[in-house]
């Protein structure tokens, strides 16, 4: 900033998403002179380029927000963080009452059932798990730390997608590994349905575009999806 001059808005969006990622250009473009800060918890080994800067890691909690607001001067907190990041949500909602910092609340909408879709919606991973029918072919995409719950199921055949190859191998019994994030289109998903004989999806109601086409996709070729819901 020439002359070290105060920029006149310090915008901190807590990120994670493409909703997040769009949101940094968007700002990034319509205020050319506001400094646009994403946040990101670290999860993603390589995460896809951002507008503006990026900072990556966990704050400390609230009190370690709350001392971040302040320290960067942030004069607008947006959440756009994904629906089931709970923790840095609820810790955004404190912090920015403590530091006094207007806070914009842009998490998605969960999706909602369309006709033809065929969900058995449930609360907890627990009750997907156990409302998988005996010798079904899953695609599971959920996070690595959620696989584990469902590695007592040894009847069911389990097509696993995630971004980053896991750390360990998986316990799940008898599973195929997808790696890449979900594909854009309807007829993407549908052919990875069908590649892999499956019968039934497992996943969780994030709501938002990134994650949609395989409900689509579900949803033409008749498939049962298991949504996890969201409590709140
Ligand atoms: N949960 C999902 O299914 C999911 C799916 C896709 C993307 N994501 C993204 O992945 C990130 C982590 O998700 P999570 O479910 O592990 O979150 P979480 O349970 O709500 O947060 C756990 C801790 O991770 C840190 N953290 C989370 N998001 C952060 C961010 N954007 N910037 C800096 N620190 C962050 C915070 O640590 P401190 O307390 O130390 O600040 C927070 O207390 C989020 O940014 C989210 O948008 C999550």
């Amino acid at each position: 900033m020439p002359g070290n001059a105060v920029p006149p808005e310090t915008i901190l969006i807590l990120g994670g998403t493409r909703e997040a990622a769009d949101l940094a250009t968007d700002l990034v473009a319509a205020n050319p002179r506001a400094r646009i800060i994403t946040s990101l918890a670290g999860r993603t080994r390589e995460p896809a380029p951002l507008a503006g800067e990026v900072r990556t890691g966990g704050f400390g909690g609230v009190d370690g927000l709350v001392h971040y607001l302040h320290e960067t001067g942030v004069t607008r907190l947006i959440d756009a963080t994904h629906p089931f990041a709970r923790q840095i949500s609820a810790n955004a909602v404190k912090a920015a009452r403590l530091a006094g910092v207007p806070l914009d609340i842009r998490t998605r909408k969960p999706w909602e059932r369309q006709p033809g879709d065929s969900w058995i919606e449930v609360e907890t991973l627990e009750a997907a798990r156990d409302a998988i029918p005996p010798r079904a072919r899953v695609l599971l995409t959920l996070g690595s730390q959620h696989i584990g719950l469902f590695a007592n199921r040894e009847d069911v055949h389990f097509v696993v997608r995630m971004i980053d190859p896991p750390e360990t191998i998986l316990a799940l019994p008898d599973h195929a590994l997808v790696l890449g994030r979900p594909a854009d289109t309807a007829a993407a998903e549908t052919m990875l349905l069908i590649a892999h004989r499956i019968t039934h999806i497992v996943c969780r109601n994030s709501g938002g575009q990134a994650a949609y086409a395989k409900i689509e996709a579900a949803r033409q070729l008749g498939l049962p999806v298991i949504m996890v819901g969201r409590k709140d």
